[in-house]
């Protein structure tokens, strides 16, 4: 894969980056900018080698047509912050304002194009929807960079369509990303050990099976736990379940046996008596949740417990938290967590957070970005990494030039 050092002389040139900017808001105000912070550099560098840079992002899901709520214009003003320069925002993505603007950008500016995903061939299943409108992003611009690790597991019209169209290259963010988790793939240093959390098991289920190939430990908290209890034969009570996938876990823990990988699960939960942080709760044992309770955390013997499973690990891959954090009863399990990767980073582990909402989490607990190896961009993506699967986004970096 090229990178933009690749690219020659960049002076003057119109260069167009797909970066991943999809931060949460709340409103119009952005909760967590890690994003930002972490495509800011390969922004810069752009600008700095003298190119008119025009960034196109996505924002949450609209429809294929303008809805204010998914407007990057609170983006444009808190990138232009981040790069301590102006940056000019388009209120359109290809349409006139942006073609306006993106003629008259001058060497070293940076454009924000309004949100990719306004437009329906962003995302169309049909190829010749997405190339028609992957044409007319290409006619913005000179070249391509390719920066937005969490969508390139994504078939998209600015992530896959539009390197096929323009001399392209790979951003600094996606190759450090896509560095990283090769260290994880390919001969990981052991013991190697995978967390995994979040609500539903049936999102986990690909990267599950192929890491019994290539994991030591699997370590599973979050809402997907109790479908492992259940298929111990265990009572959940209200607790998150997916009925449906028992049977497929049982073969999984018949399979992690057999392949000698160690799964580990909780031991106590937080068991409350509804969704809601001023529930009544308690903590009890694993296998004795009553009926008309749900789990919320992992319980205090749990984090000792995942804390000991990775005291010795070498390696740490991390995805979704370990219980309904946002709520402050249920946050200590995702807290303690977050604090054991801190501690075997400082000892020399590689650590890796995979993921927007798991890195929004630890964040959003007080944890700062550098106390641990890697933070990855991309939830999705690097799960898809770690499943095996062909991420598009990288495929088509690959392929060659237009
Ligand atoms: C993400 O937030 O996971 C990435 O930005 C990709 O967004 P998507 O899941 O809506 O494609
Ligand atoms: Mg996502």
């Amino acid at each position: 894969m090229k990178t933009t050092s690749d690219l020659g002389d960049l002076r003057g040139k119109r260069v167009l980056v797909r970066s991943d900017l999809n931060v949460p808001l709340d409103g119009t105000t952005i909760t967590d900018d890690g994003r930002i912070r972490a495509s800011a550099p390969t922004i810069k560098g752009l600008a700095d080698a003298g190119a008119r840079v025009i960034v196109c992002a996505h924002l949450g899901r609209p429809k294929g047509a303008p809805e204010a709520k998914y407007s990057l214009a609170p983006v444009a003003k808190r990138l232009g912050e981040v790069l301590g320069a102006d940056v000019v925002f388009a209120d359109d993505t290809v349409g006139d304002d942006a073609k306006a603007k993106a003629a008259a950008l001058q060497d070293g500016q940076v454009l924000l194009l309004e949100n990719l995903r306004f437009n329906a061939g962003e995302t169309a299943k049909a190829d010749d929807e997405r190339s028609a409108f992957a044409g007319e992003l290409a006619s913005l611009a000179d070249v391509f960079v390719s920066d937005g690790f969490g969508v390139v597991h994504r078939k998209q019209a600015s992530v896959y369509d539009v390197a096929r169209l323009l001399p392209h290259a790979t951003g600094d963010l996606v190759s450090t990303e896509v560095d990283v988790l090769r260290r994880l793939t390919k001969d990981p240093e052991r013991p190697y050990a995978v967390v995994l959390g979040g609500a539903k098991v049936s999102d986990k289920l690909g990267v599950i099976g192929n890491l019994l190939g290539t994991a030591d430990r699997l370590l599973i908290g979050g809402g997907m736990v109790f479908t492992f209890l259940a298929a111990q034969g265990h009572e959940v009570g209200k607790s998150l379940l997916e009925t449906d996938q028992i049977d497929t876990v049982k073969g999984y823990l018949e399979r992690a046996e057999k392949e000698g990988v160690e799964i580990v699960l909780p031991v106590d939960v937080v068991a409350a008596d509804a969704f809601s942080a001023d529930a009544a709760h308690e903590v009890v044992a694993a296998d004795a949740i009553p009926a008309d309770r749900m789990g919320l955390d992992i319980g205090p013997a749990s984090s000792a417990l995942f804390a000991e499973k990775l005291a010795d690990c070498r390696t740490v891959f991390w995805n979704g938290p370990m219980g309904a954090f946002e709520m402050e009863p249920y946050a200590a399990g995702t807290k303690a967590l977050a604090q054991a990767l801190v501690d075997i980073t400082s000892r020399g582990a590689l650590t890796v957070v995979g993921g927007g909402d798991s890195a929004a989490a630890v964040r959003q607990l007080g944890f700062a970005d550098d106390g641990f190896g890697h933070i990855s961009t991309g939830g999705g993506a690097s799960l898809e990494y770690l499943e095996g699967k062909e991420l598009p986004g990288l495929t088509v970096l690959e392929e060659g030039d237009a």
